[in-house]
């Protein structure tokens, strides 16, 4: 069977729009009405007037959706891909640090639960973050699951950050490790490097740009250099060697891969699509509190 002709064919049939994050398969990339970040496929999902919502990425990106979404259908391509770091974070470990740190607003990575943004005062994505948390009203900021992205909100911020928990990370960038990327850096000694902000600290501190999987795209086409290295899941490479066919780019480490962004096929698309799976629902008591946290986000980061 064409898949992608299938595909097209019934998004046409049933009002449906296609949202697919950078790190999904290539041939993924291909059939997407929208390609982007989380932070851009949020907004997407806001805009969007189509009867159904197709989501290709994983549980928090769909979860977001649905959320900004109550009265629409809203799916997802793989039940399985659920990302691990939005699970490091428990309600009760961020109610914990809420009572340890009284005066503290909540800043909450959209890799989380519902029921932990629902105690967040804003969301952020790595595109925002550190712009958010400079908007907040309080001294100290309470910010998670990522470590990582923590790091470099304090290196931007006067503000004191809680990490909660203390050792949230991706374990997809927490291999892209200073030795890997000084081999690559030997390798192609020309090319500048644009790492995700969940790097560990000493790869962001090596880089010559720290951006968000969208960020990175502008850059790579914004920058006169001719040569890059990558430094995330290395699905972004099909994107950004698409949109700059005259450039070259290489993976920090080629072994950084998101196995739950990595459970799409094409055929799970069109299965999602012609039979409506799997859908995605938030409970009411959570979705109003989430859609609080998600919303100033999209406010603050105009
Ligand atoms: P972006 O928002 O930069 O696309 O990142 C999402 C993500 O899951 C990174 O691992
Ligand atoms: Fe989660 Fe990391 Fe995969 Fe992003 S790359 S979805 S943070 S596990």
């Amino acid at each position: 069977m064409d898949f992608a002709a299938e595909i097209e064919n019934l998004k046409k049939e049933k009002n449906a729009v296609l949202l697919v994050h950078n790190y999904q398969i290539a041939e993924v990339q291909e059939v997407a009405d929208f390609l982007g970040d989380s932070l851009g496929l949020a907004r997407k999902a806001k805009e969007s007037n189509s009867d159904l919502i197709v989501f290709a990425g994983v549980d928090f990106m769909a979860e977001t959706a649905k959320i900004l979404n109550p009265d629409k259908k809203v799916v997802i391509t793989s039940q399985e891909a659920c990302c691990p770091m939005a699970g490091m974070l428990s309600k009760q470990q961020l109610l914990d640090a809420k009572k340890a740190h009284p005066d503290a607003q909540v800043v909450l990575y959209v890799n989380s639960s519902g029921e932990c943004k629902a105690l967040a005062d804003s969301c952020c994505t790595s595109a925002n973050a550190d712009k958010i948390v400079n908007a907040m009203d309080s001294k100290e900021v309470i910010f998670g699951p990522d470590r990582n992205l923590a790091h470099f909100v304090q290196k931007r911020t006067e503000k004191k950050i809680v990490t909660v928990p203390e050792d949230g990370y991706c374990y997809v960038h927490e291999v892209i490790e200073l030795p890997a990327l000084e081999v690559a850096v030997e390798r192609h000694h020309n090319a500048k490097i644009i790492v995700h902000p969940e790097c560990p600290p000493d790869v962001q501190k090596r880089a010559d740009h720290i951006a968000s999987t969208s960020g990175m795209v502008r850059l790579a086409k914004e920058l006169p250099d001719k040569e890059f290295i990558i430094g995330t899941e290395v699905g972004m490479l099909h994107r950004l060697r698409k949109e700059n066919p005259e450039k070259k780019f290489f993976p920090a480490f080629e072994n950084a891969v998101c196995r739950q962004m990595k459970k799409t096929s094409l055929e799970d698309v069109y299965l999602s699509l012609k039979e409506e799976r799997f859908e995605v629902n938030v409970r009411d008591e959570i979705r109003a509190g989430a859609l609080k946290a998600i919303n100033r986000m999209l406010e603050l980061s105009v």
